[in-house]
């Protein structure tokens, strides 16, 4: 039988969970479709996209370093795509026209709220970051009209370009920018979208930004002990979460939006990562 294909398309890639999510969605639900994995030369993403689906691909998702490129290529791009400046989820539509969207912000949210049982609604919520990965996250967290949402960078001009860019979508959050060392805490959420823990770095937020009921997420999905997430224990935080069910969960909604059928993310979370001892 012929199966539709499906491709991540990143540089490096080889490290990526796409393909075996995706492949345990679609034996879960019995889709006829292959996913791979493809390493695009740093200057042929484009060329790289268009042959893809010139030869008959489906969709694809795209991961660093071209999240950008892919929104700039786009046809269309959905409102939330669009507000995240970057896009992770291509296809075509019936008229052949390149579609994009960007699921991690929902992803990010149906992990907190779904998985974790986590409501961001009139809740005061800390991001720590102002770069590609906490803007394409905003619009979504946004969306569930928390009280308050402090987006806190080292650099603090790149946080507040972040709180202009999304005032039209704050409603009734009261949304502003901080240096780490001036939130004031406690938070009830805090979400660390820097790319600090890569290079075994902590964002230096003060300890009173957490209290025993603050539940801390750390989006590098990788590392389930990372600097910050060690610091978050050390400080008592209720619940200590990393960006696994992220990663799932925003796989789930590209799977979603080519299939049109909602996996079940549950039992790939628990392929993916071992109960915690
Ligand atoms: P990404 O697409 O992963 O968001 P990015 O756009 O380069 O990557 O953004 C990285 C984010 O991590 C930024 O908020 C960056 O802070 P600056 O804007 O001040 O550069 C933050 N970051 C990276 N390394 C950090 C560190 N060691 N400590 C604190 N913040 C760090």
């Amino acid at each position: 039988m012929h199966n539709d294909l499906y491709a991540v398309v990143g540089n490096p890639v080889s490290h990526s969970k796409s393909p075996r999510i995706h492949g345990l969605f679609a034996a879960q639900t019995g889709e006829a479709m292959e996913y791979t994995a493809i390493q695009a030369p740093l200057e042929e993403f484009a060329e790289t996209v268009r042959g893809f689906f010139a030869q008959g691909g489906k969709g694809l998702n795209v991961t660093v370093p071209f999240k950008e490129q892919a929104w700039e290529l786009a046809d269309v791009r959905s409102d939330r795509a669009q507000k995240a400046g970057a896009a992770n989820t291509l296809y075509l539509d019936e008229s052949g026209r390149l579609m994009a969207d960007n699921t991690d912000g929902a992803g990010l949210v149906r992990d907190l709220t779904y998985n974790a049982g986590v409501s961001l609604r009139d809740r005061k919520i800390l991001i720590l970051g102002a770069g590609g990965a906490v803007r394409g996250v905003l619009g979504p967290i946004l969306a569930e009209q928390p009280a308050e949402v402090t987006i806190a960078n080292r650099t603090v001009v790149k946080a507040q370009g972040l709180v202009s860019l999304f005032a039209d979508d704050a409603g009734n959050t009261s949304l502003g920018a901080a240096g780490f060392a001036t939130v004031k805490g406690p938070f009830d959420i805090i979400v660390n979208g820097t790319s600090a823990s890569l290079m075994g770095d902590l964002p230096p937020v003060p300890d009173t930004a957490i209290s025993d009921r603050t539940v801390v997420y750390d989006m590098m999905y990788a590392a389930s002990t990372t600097p910050f997430n060690k610091w978050a224990r050390e400080q008592g935080a209720e619940k200590v979460l990393d960006g696994v069910g992220m990663l799932i969960e925003q796989a789930a909604e590209s799977f979603r939006i080519w299939r049109g059928v909602s996996p079940d993310t549950k039992t790939v979370m628990q392929e993916l990562r071992p109960p915690m001892a």
